[in-house]
């Protein structure tokens, strides 16, 4: 096989002339897909949902379809415009207005769906926190935003340090409230003596909607600020990209903690009004091809992570299973290597289509199209109505084949509005109108662009961005730790995986319990995913004069790599 070029598969897809449409496309086109483009009134939840649910023609389709262990449910998208209007008229009886921020820290489930529209429906910011966080991290990201209200389970309460953070007033509680001291809302009893009709709350284009905390290398989570505005891309490239048409099952397998599982898991899907498929529980691939069968799902959107644990699970484990409805597979997260797609076009003969962009781009950027041959190991090309070049540090833009900054000409419709209350830190991502992403590329000639890595210390695991300042702050709370030093090592499955290197304290000798110890307060404080799985005592870590940790040189030593310039090393 011609492993430098596959061939676009005969069928009837949404972009099927890119290079003309990528020339004509203006987004205005897409405006009219939405009611406010006629009645003026904004809202991305009435969009979502209300807009099918007062469609005769589509309020009775399955709108989600949610299985977990111990749950398999249903929901029209008439249901989750009733329940979310339920959840907005609780939200209004304590008080929640347009621009508050409200957090969701729970699970996926059907009530996340309910609690997430309604924040949306009173014009609230939403704030929806990965369920695996632990006090740490919760803390931070409540602290940050001056959430006003959380939603969580009672079983997470406990990795809430609610009673210090002043600005957290109310904390509805999902589940049975074990005697839990403290008053919480009873987020059944409230949503029974609710109305189900709400007047949405209409917003400018231009409001918040949505906060997702992500990580640099320095600092702490730094809180990206979407609005309303973002619909027109999420909708469109869900179209283009993820190739929604009316009848089919998508299958989105990200958190919404994380922005694939808002952006694609939640607004893409239903923007278009498709029926959306809802998996908790946890990973193995019988239950992931049993999910693809049982649903029928024809769109698939995953990650690299997922596709190499299923790969190396062989294709004994996929044999058992009827995945004929599937017809279209979809990546982000990391890069795609190239013996995934290879492996994916014989395990169920179709190709395994790469995209790339970030919590700060809100929607897909870069992107492979079932309408254009794929390059195995290029991300693709960037989609219509978006500018994306290679820059230099002073921002010009570079020729094809050299490697610089990959970057997208500012504004685009998804685009972070904000960092939240950190002006100054989203100024520090524009250079002469572009938007730097910290990642290094290059496109060739024909347009495919083509990654290299990150330009910055940011670690990638399993697809997840971890900032090692966050690990480093953990680690040096420990009592036996003195410095830290954390950086992403090369991992065949999970892309990268997180090690540290310390030093003791006086007084600590090092020991398998004690490393042990020191992995589990990380687990315990931040989360399972921040945590090192290798970890190093040293007698000292390499630091620059004005005192950064130099994690570079920590990477190279690790790696055996050339050390460069180790000019402002420290003595
Ligand atoms: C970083 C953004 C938005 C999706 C989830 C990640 C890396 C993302 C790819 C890809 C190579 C990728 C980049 C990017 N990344 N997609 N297709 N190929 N790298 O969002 O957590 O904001 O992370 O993930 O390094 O900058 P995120």
């Amino acid at each position: 096989m011609n492993m430098e070029r596959i061939g676009v598969k005969e069928g009837n897809y949404h972009l099927s002339n890119y290079d003309k449409t990528y020339q004509q496309f203006d987004w205005d086109e897409v405006k009219q897909a939405f009611s406010w483009s006629r009645t003026g009134k904004v809202n991305i939840a009435y969009e979502a949902i209300d807009r099918h649910a007062e469609n005769p023609m589509k309020t009775d389709q399955v709108a989600l379809i949610y299985s977990s262990p111990d749950r398999e449910e249903t929901y029209t998208f008439s249901d989750l415009k009733q329940s979310s209007n339920q959840f907005a008229n609780v939200l209004k009886k304590y008080g929640i207005e347009k621009g508050d921020r409200v957090f969701i820290f729970m699970p996926r489930s059907p009530e996340f769906y309910s609690a997430f529209f309604g924040i949306l429906k009173v014009g609230a910011i939403a704030g929806p926190l990965f369920e695996a966080f632990m006090e740490q991290a919760v803390r931070d990201r409540l602290e940050d935003s001056e959430a006003s209200m959380l939603v969580t389970t009672p079983e997470l309460l406990e990795r809430v340090p609610h009673k210090e953070l002043a600005h957290l007033k109310q904390i509805v509680l999902v589940g049975e409230d074990d005697n839990k001291e403290g008053s919480f809302i009873d987020f059944h009893e409230e949503m029974n003596q609710a109305s189900k009709s709400f007047d949405v709350e209409w917003v400018d284009l231009e409001d918040g909607m949505l906060l997702h905390y992500t990580s640099g290398s320095t600092g702490k989570p730094k809180g990206v600020y979407h609005v309303h505005h973002a619909m027109i891309q999420h909708y469109q490239t869900a179209k283009w990209v993820l190739d929604l048409h009316e009848n089919d099952v998508y299958w989105c397998t990200a958190d919404p903690g994380w922005v694939t599982g808002t952006s694609y898991g939640i607004f893409g899907p239903w923007l278009n009004g498709v029926t959306n498929v809802v998996v908790g529980g946890r990973f193995s691939p019988e239950n992931w091809y049993k999910t693809l069968q049982d649903y029928e799902v024809t769109v698939w959107y995953s990650a690299p992570t997922a596709f190499r644990k299923l790969m190396s699970a062989g294709s004994q484990a996929i044999e058992p299973f009827d995945l004929s409805k599937l017809r279209h597979i979809t990546s982000v997260g990391e890069p795609l290597n190239p013996e995934v797609i290879v492996w994916g076009l014989e395990a169920f003969k179709l190709r395994i289509h790469d995209t790339w962009w970030m919590t700060e781009t809100g929607a897909q950027v870069i992107c492979n199209y079932p309408a254009i041959d794929i390059k195995p190991g290029s991300m693709g090309k960037p989609v219509p109505g978006v500018v994306a070049s290679i820059i230099d540090n002073e921002g010009n833009e570079l020729p094809p084949n050299q490697m610089g900054n990959l970057a997208i000409k500012a504004p685009w419709p998804s685009m972070m509005r904000a960092i939240w209350k950190r002006p100054e830190k989203y100024e520090s991502y524009f250079l002469n109108n572009w938007y730097i992403s910290g990642d290094s590329a290059y496109y060739d000639e024909e347009g495919y662009f083509w990654f290299q890595g990150r330009l910055d210390d940011v670690i990638n695991t399993s697809g997840e961005r971890v900032g090692p300042f966050e690990v480093e702050s953990k680690l040096i709370e420990h009592p036996a730790v003195a410095e830290a030093g954390v950086i992403g090592k090369p991992h065949p499955e999970r892309g990268e995986i997180i090690k540290a290197f310390i030093t003791l304290n006086e007084g600590y000798v090092q020991s398998d319990e004690l490393l042990d110890d020191i992995r589990q307060f990380v687990k315990k404080g931040l989360s399972a995913h921040a945590t090192p799985r290798e970890l190093e005592v040293k007698d000292s870590i390499p630091k620059t004069r004005s005192g950064k940790i130099m994690r570079r040189l920590l990477k190279s030593w690790e790696l055996g790599l050339p050390t460069g310039d180790v000019s402002t090393l420290e003595e």
